[in-house]
């Protein structure tokens, strides 16, 4: 019943305790309101550094069920991983071994696909890697890739949509040598702060509402309450100083404008899978389903004072932000955060089109639904390729690879329309109604003829009703 369980780290803790306004906590012990505006904390899931043991890192994670208190007068049925609602972050170092183990404690089974995660194919934990009840699955593999915030979800056919409304997602942040020396906030839920932003709706029994029509489903699904790690508008209280989030819209279909209320702009310092090479400053932030970005706000000269996050597209607010005390230490963002190899579309050796399409309750790349036994495309490990995505319908989309990041290099036919905050690193790229993208990529090992990772719409009621396929890569 305790909605703050999924928590268990002490500066989680600390920050409920110091974070409150007056009005999270009652003096007559009495039940926090949550409908009441921003009278609760924001929740910062607990960081999980994982056990070493005969050089390998070990994470245990369970998959259960649990009951959440997101409003004042109901409780609500939830799945979590260590707790009844989300997911613990877990901290992973470029160039170490792990071994992530997932019990399924759930009475159905599940899988659950590592983000983002530069892994082969069966430690993906995609449609193939099913984790049946109360069996442990574990994903073992040498992290190598650029700091990041990727993130974990389910991804059993048919089913992800549901089992990521019921609560299935958390973090996973990758450190590397050279992240650790940029002068960026990096006090994990003082000064870099995660964000999973999420939309549900509620039943007056409290219980989740997601029961998509079958136009809802084609549409993207939509909840009408947003919210932030978990909490209906919460608030943050933060030092007076720059403040990194890093944010991921961890919504099954909605695709978010995010803005500060005031109209303070603010830097985009990382993309999916990549640091940007320089700041770009932004006063909205696009991001479609799945898509991660970190950016830094500058509060230092607004101690005392507060601002709003919200979402421009719907108007919904998604926490408040308190300037509440004065900066313990300091932290000046760097103009160069680092320098990304860039592959040259000169050297490319194929290109591959994927058609968004579809009709009568069918969504289809290139005219084909996911079948779990067709390797759509065979892709031949080290070369060059430019993928070339086409949105042909009247509503949105947005194309994720598994296996490795890619580079935007054109959007609707042209390079100078990639926006600079589109060109870090990427796995997860949005597509309007009517758009097209083509990016570069180069699969760089793992090769494997028998196991396949997956491309597909990140809206999950599309992925779910088939828009997506299967690569190999040999
Ligand atoms: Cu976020 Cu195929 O997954
Ligand atoms: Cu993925
Ligand atoms: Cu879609």
């Amino acid at each position: 019943m305790d909605r703050r369980q999924f928590l268990g780290s002490s500066i989680a803790s600390a920050l409920v305790l110091t974070g409150c306004g007056g009005s999270s906590t009652s003096a007559t012990g009495g039940t926090t309101n949550s409908n009441d505006e921003y009278s609760q904390a924001l929740i910062i899931p607990a960081e999980l550094k994982g056990t070493l043991k005969d050089g390998r890192v070990h994470y245990d994670l369970e998959i259960q069920t649990g009951t959440s208190n997101f409003l004042s007068n109901a409780s609500t049925e939830t799945w979590g991983v260590n707790g009844s609602y989300l997911g613990p972050t877990l901290r992973l170092e470029n160039g170490s071994n792990v071994s992530i183990n997932f019990t399924n404690k759930l009475p159905e089974k599940t899988t659950m696909h590592g983000h983002g995660m530069h892994v082969p194919a069966i430690m993906d934990g995609g449609a193939h890697q099913v984790i049946n009840v109360g069996e442990t699955w574990s994903s073992v593999y040498k992290v190598n890739q650029h700091a990041c915030t990727n993130w974990y979800h389910p991804h059993l056919m048919g089913k992800t949509a549901e089992h990521v409304i019921n609560g299935l997602t958390g973090l996973i942040i990758i450190d590397d040598a050279k992240s650790q020396q940029l002068d960026l906030p990096n006090r994990y839920g003082i000064d870099d702060i995660p964000l999973i932003v999420q939309d549900r709706s509620f039943n007056d029994d409290g219980s989740f509402d997601y029961s998509p029509t079958q136009r809802e489903k084609m549409h993207g699904w939509k909840g009408d309450t947003l919210l932030a790690n978990g909490v209906i508008k919460p608030f943050i209280d933060v030092e007076a100083k720059q403040i990194r989030f890093r944010i991921l819209n961890g919504s099954n279909s909605r695709v978010y404008n995010f803005a500060l209320k005031s109209g303070k702009a603010f830097k985009q310092i990382a993309t999916d899978n990549s640091f940007l090479e320089a700041p770009v400053e932004l006063t909205q932030l696009r991001l479609s389903p799945a898509e991660r970005a970190e950016i830094v706000i500058d509060f230092t000269d607004t101690l005392g004072g507060n601002d709003l996050f919200v979402d421009l597209d719907s108007g919904k607010e998604v926490c408040k932000i308190n300037i509440k005390s004065v900066a313990t230490k300091v932290t000046d963002l760097p103009q160069q955060l680092t320098t990304l190899a860039q592959l040259n579309p000169a050297d490319a050796v194929n290109t591959r089109q994927f058609i968004l399409s579809g009709r009568q309750g069918n969504l289809t790349i290139n005219n084909k639904s996911m079948d779990m036994s067709v390797i759509n495309e065979v892709v031949p490990v080290n070369d060059i390729e430019i993928w070339e995505v086409k949105n042909t319908m009247g509503m949105v989309h947005n194309f994720h690879i598994h296996a490795t990041y890619f580079q935007i290099i054109e959007r609707n036919g042209s390079a100078a329309s990639v926006a600079d905050n589109e060109r870090g690193y990427k796995d997860t790229v949005f597509l309007p109604a009517g758009e097209s993208v083509k990016f570069i990529v180069r699969m760089t090992d793992f090769t494997d003829a028998n196991s396949p990772y997956m491309y597909h719409c990140h809206l999950l009621e599309h992925e779910d009703l088939g828009m997506m396929g299967q690569f190999t890569v040999v």
